[in-house]
């Protein structure tokens, strides 16, 4: 059994005294919950959100990790730092990173060594355009994708993959409850090929792109989608929980 999980992706929302305001409110909103939650906030939120989130079951993330240990990288932060305030998650490969911020799957797999490296847990997301679906490509996409971007990772299990169909971010636009299992299914399969069938059984994938507390429960019934990353949502926080209990 694959424990879901339930992440919210802040993306540029929130100065650190409006992201603890939001922190607070949800915390007994999701105490109780079955899965786990983290919650992917700005880095500069980080030690607000830290001391917010002491003695709860809300774990934190980060939005980004460099590669390097440290160094000559001008507006990066390093594994160490996220580390040194209690980060556990970090998202890596988002698409709006791979489209306005040049990452590519050589970046995205440098950062996702470096974070398994540290000890972080990669949220490694994934996902195919519109264009590349209309024209049948989304197979490839995610096969190359997986290859070049999941690269050289001893234990796949130390990972998260979140599986974003970039049409359905913040568009409103939701892939089917069908549609992402079927997709989720085939990147398992991926995975089994690439890595092991032992481990693509074992390692989790969310489904992201615009997943609300509407649609959530469709979603996560699912057999092949083990939870969800959340953007928009995540910024309400009975909206937020209401995805986090949406086994209740
Ligand atoms: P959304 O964003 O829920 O606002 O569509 C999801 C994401 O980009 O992670």
């Amino acid at each position: 059994m694959r424990r879901p999980i339930i992440a919210g992706n802040w993306k540029m929302n929130n100065t650190a005294s409006e992201g603890v305001a939001l922190i607070e409110a949800l915390k007994p909103l999701v105490q109780d919950a079955n899965c786990d939650v983290a919650v992917c906030v700005p880095a500069i939120d980080i030690p607000a959100a830290a001391e917010a989130l002491k003695g709860s079951n809300i774990a934190l993330g980060a939005q980004n990790v460099h590669f390097a240990k440290k160094g000559a990288y001008t507006g990066e932060i390093s594994a160490d730092m996220l580390k040194e305030y209690g980060v556990t998650y970090v998202i890596i490969g988002h698409s709006e990173r791979r489209q306005y911020f040049g990452e590519t799957d050589e970046t995205v797999n440098k950062r996702t060594l470096a974070a398994i490296e540290a000890g972080l847990t990669p949220i490694v997301c994934i996902g195919e355009t519109l264009e590349e679906r209309e024209t049948g490509k989304t197979e490839a996409v995610l096969a190359r994708q997986i290859e070049n971007g999941l690269k050289d990772i001893e234990d796949l299990t130390k990972i998260v993959i979140a599986y974003e169909p970039v049409w359905a971010i913040g568009t409103g636009r939701t892939a089917t409850a069908e549609q992402a299992n079927e997709t989720i299914g085939y990147i398992r399969k991926q995975l089994a090929e690439k890595f092991c069938p032992k481990c693509a059984e074992k390692v989790r994938i969310q489904y992201g792109g615009s997943m609300n507390a509407g649609n959530c429960k469709e979603l996560m019934a699912m057999p092949e989608i083990d939870g969800g990353l959340i953007g928009g949502a995540s910024l309400k926080p009975n909206d937020f929980a209401a995805i986090v209990n949406f086994d209740k």
